[in-house]
């Protein structure tokens, strides 16, 4: 497999890594302690064309492949990482699913201002009952007519509050399992979907996630995408890509932890020498770098393979297990190698490591990722 950048690669990564270093990591520890959501930020990834980014040209993207999304999602987490989640649902599972099963007009009204930057998207499947077991739908959409009415509560929903629209899966048939899910497009606002709780989290401290409540809540049956009971299908085939954008968003936190326990290596100084020339911390500066070559190499292949439209679930399953496995363990010992100051929230590494645990949660655990490629293996 052909690793070789293009020239467009090249300047996507280049663009993202000055965006990221100018204008995303000089707020990033303040807005981690207030949990304030990066919105001028958001806007500005939106006139980068860095929201729509695998959205064809013609609905307003930027039309470009999945290979130079994770490159410039890398970057963007390199330096945070709750930019990172935000930039990766709005591109991997809302535009991306929206593309690829909206109709022409649900393109027209959401996808492009999605793909622009102009709207924000979320994307509701879990529940309180429904994360790892995902077909447990317990929220309900019983048809009306022209609409259907939704009753039900999402839990952990990123960008849930600040999203101008929500991609929420539901039963339309409970008695049929996965393949009585739906998918519906409900935009802030309508009568009936309110915010029901926020979250305070570990890390990834200022996106924004919510739980979600849909009470006798009306969505037009033109906001349903695709057929009734495809919706499991189209969250699972949606969330194959997610996975390797939260590849590299790991990816991105495990280059961070390698780059600031190379910098400290060279400057600390211990039994009058700088630590970097001790054989104990030389040995887990290799094996995080060995670790995230191989990361970068498993999550771009699968962007080749779903660039090419070849099979690529079980690669991006693999990526993001590995990638987020590597992030965990590099941020680990990040902290170890900076030593108590590691350890204090004036330096970076410990919010590395609150970052890098929910790359191992969401989008499918870690043992989700081992069922899913385990599965393509024993079919
Ligand atoms: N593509 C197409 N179809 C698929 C599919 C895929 N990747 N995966 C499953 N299906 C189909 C199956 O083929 C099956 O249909 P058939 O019977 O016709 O073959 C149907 O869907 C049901 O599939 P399973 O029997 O495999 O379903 P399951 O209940 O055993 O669940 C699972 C499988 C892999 C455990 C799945 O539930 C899963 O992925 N769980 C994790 C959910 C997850 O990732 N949640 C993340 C939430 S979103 C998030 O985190 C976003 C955020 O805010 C950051």
């Amino acid at each position: 497999m052909d690793f070789a950048f293009t020239d467009t690669h090249t300047m996507i990564r280049e663009t993202a890594r000055k965006f990221a270093d100018e204008r995303i990591a000089p707020g990033t520890i303040e807005r981690d302690e207030k949990e304030e959501f990066p919105a001028a930020i958001v806007k500005e990834l939106g006139e980068l064309g860095f929201m729509g980014m695998m959205v064809p040209e013609e609905w307003g993207g930027s039309g470009l492949d999945t290979t130079s999304y994770v490159l410039a999602l890398e970057e963007i987490s390199r330096v945070d990482a709750s930019v990172g989640v935000i930039m990766s649902v709005n591109n991997s599972l809302v535009c991306y699913g929206v593309n690829r099963d909206g109709t022409k007009e649900q393109k027209e009204k959401y996808l492009r201002p999605l793909a622009a930057g102009k709207m924000l998207g979320a994307f509701a499947l879990s529940e309180p009952e429904a994360g790892s077991d995902a077909s447990n739908q317990h929220t309900v959409a019983a048809r009306d007519g022209e609409h259907y009415v939704l009753n039900g509560t999402k839990n952990w929903i990123t960008n849930g509050s600040t999203a101008d629209v929500v991609l929420v899966m539901a039963a339309t048939d409970r008695t049929k399992g996965p393949k009585g899910i739906s998918t519906f497009i409900v935009e802030k606002g309508t009568p009936g979907f309110s915010v029901a709780k926020r979250e305070r989290k570990l890390g990834i401290r200022s996106s924004d996630t919510v739980s979600l409540s849909f009470q006798d809540c009306r969505v037009p049956a033109a906001n349903r995408i695709g057929a009734e009971g495809e919706g499991f299908r189209f969250a699972m085939r949606t969330l194959e890509g997610g996975r390797i954008g939260i590849a590299a968003q790991a990816l991105g936190i495990a280059q961070a932890c390698l780059d600031a326990s190379v910098r400290y290596a060279r400057e600390r100084k211990a039994f009058d020498r700088p630590i970097a020339e001790l054989q104990a911390i030389q040995f887990k500066i290799a094996d995080m770098a060995t670790n995230i070559g191989a990361s970068r190499m498993l999550m771009l292949k699968a962007a080749a393979l779903k660039d090419r439209g070849e099979q690529f679930g079980a690669e991006a399953a693999m990526a993001k297990l590995f990638a987020s496995r590597t992030a965990v363990e590099s941020a680990l010992e990040a902290i170890q190698i900076h030593g108590g100051y590691g350890y204090v929230r004036e330096y970076l590494v410990e919010r590395y490591l609150r970052d890098a645990k929910i790359t191992e949660i969401y989008e499918g655990t870690s043992e989700i990722q081992r069922i899913v490629i385990a599965r393509s293996l024993l079919k």
